[in-house]
């Protein structure tokens, strides 16, 4: 992973430091610089290794700790201390950060706080919170069977063939999912089991929750009950994604076609959201309907790409040209109907990669990957013209008078 903190870090206490260390070691966003035993040996300690956090552990002697937070902050000003403490007494709190410290944790130290620590830190370096180089692709479809699935899942798989990128593909829909389905696989644990765990999650736990696939991505597939799905909560949804950013370089999620809170949730965490439609009346209107409510949301729309999909697909289709106008902004990628290629890929649930490498459309999703991948979560604003009333004013004339391809 891009833009990895180094960190060093001291507790006088054998067990606790042991635990700290098993944790960090598991992030792959960290890098343990160094460890140390002594408050007193510290200062020479970050001298030498200059890390970019300096955790400090409290228990062993708050005093000698809090002072080395502030000796720290004289002859370290450029790193960030972080101090852990079983004691949530507000005045040690109080005394910690006007000592110096960035953040104060509480031991048992919980994953989820430590990332969201980091994440504020990276947005306090950069003002920008995804600076550690994780990127969240959510993909959406306008209406049931638009190909969501199909474009998740192949697009995860292509990019999970470049070894510098490390992939995680999150189904949430959680109802009718059917990832596993089209990788094959027969996961152990679902995202229930994840989402009720998150709070005592270590990165062990969670990454022998994710099922690996061959073409070396993971997957966190929906509940195997219906039961079991009002246990994920939007918060749930949220910990999760914050916890896969800080392990995988890339995730992408599968979304419901409820558009509920969690899809809603996951949108909103993503750094790109695509927006998977086919070139007929009922799924342009969709687009349409779609782009206006995520108006309504700080900062949604601009991060949505029009992925149009079967194109070529009977000849009643509605030209691109038309479907641009209609729309009102840039279609991002097309992807050609090949339904023999499809349906044989999740049939066998052996993803285009791996099952016809060379076949246009696996060139088409592997493209895809890499242009998603190559954009920033800005970049496209030029295209993104808002949807105004004259375009969806342009798409009622449009749906009563021409209805051919034209
Ligand atoms: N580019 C394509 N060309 C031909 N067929 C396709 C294409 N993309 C998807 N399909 C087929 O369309 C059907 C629906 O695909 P998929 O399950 O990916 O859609 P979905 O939007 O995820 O559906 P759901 O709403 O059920 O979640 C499948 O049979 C799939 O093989
Ligand atoms: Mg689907």
């Amino acid at each position: 992973m891009e833009n990895v903190l180094r960190l060093a870090i001291v507790d006088p206490g054998d067990t606790t430091r042991e635990s700290l260390k098993a944790m960090l070691l598991g992030l792959d966003s960290i890098w343990l610089e160094a460890e140390c035993s002594r408050y007193e040996f510290f200062p020479d300690v970050v001298e030498q290794t200059s890390p970019d956090i300096a955790l400090i552990s409290l228990d062993a002697d708050p005093d000698k700790a809090l002072d080395l937070v502030s000796k720290l902050g004289g002859t370290a000003p450029k790193c960030s201390v972080f101090v852990v403490s079983s004691s949530t007494d507000g005045s040690l709190i109080l005394r910690a950060m006007r000592a110096g410290a960035k953040e104060f944790l509480t031991q048992p130290l919980r994953l989820d706080d430590l990332v969201e620590a980091l994440d504020r830190l990276s947005e306090r370096k950069s003002g920008d919170s995804s600076s550690r180089g994780s990127a969240v692709i959510a993909v959406a479809g306008v209406t049931g069977g638009v190909g969501s699935t199909s474009i998740a899942v192949n697009t995860a798989c292509a990019l999970a063939r470049d070894p510098q990128k490390t992939v995680a593909l999150v189904d949430l829909d959680l109802c009718l999912g059917d990832a596993d389905v089209f990788l094959d696989m027969i996961p152990d644990y679902t995202i229930v089991d994840v989402a009720e765990n998150v709070s005592r999650l270590d990165f062990s736990l969670l990454k022998r929750s994710l099922t690996k696939h061959s073409s070396g991505l993971y997957l966190l597939p929906r509940p195997v009950q219906m039961q079991d799905v009002p246990l994920v909560t939007a918060d749930g949804v949220q910990r999760v994604i914050g916890l896969l950013k800080a392990t995988f370089s890339h995730l992408v999620i599968d979304l419901s076609k409820s558009y509920s809170q969690l899809d809603m949730t996951a949108m909103s965490l993503a750094t790109h959201v695509m927006l998977v439609t086919q070139l007929d009346l009922p799924c342009l209107r969709n687009v349409v309907r779609l782009l206006m409510s995520f108006n309504e949301y700080d900062g949604l729309s601009e991060k949505v790409k029009i992925v149009v999909n079967r194109v070529g697909f009977g000849n009643s289709q509605i030209s691109l040209k038309k479907a641009q106008e209609t729309i009102g902004r840039e279609i991002f990628w097309q992807v050609s109907n090949d339904y023999r290629t499809m349906i044989d890929v999740r049939n066998n649930g052996i993803p285009l990669t791996e099952h016809a490498p060379k076949a246009a459309i696996t060139q088409e999703i592997v493209g895809l990957a890499e242009a998603i991948c190559g954009s920033s979560a800005t970049a496209g604003s030029d295209d993104d013209a808002q949807l105004s009333k004259s375009s969806l004013g342009k798409l009622l004339g449009f749906w009563g008078k021409d209805k051919t391809k034209s």
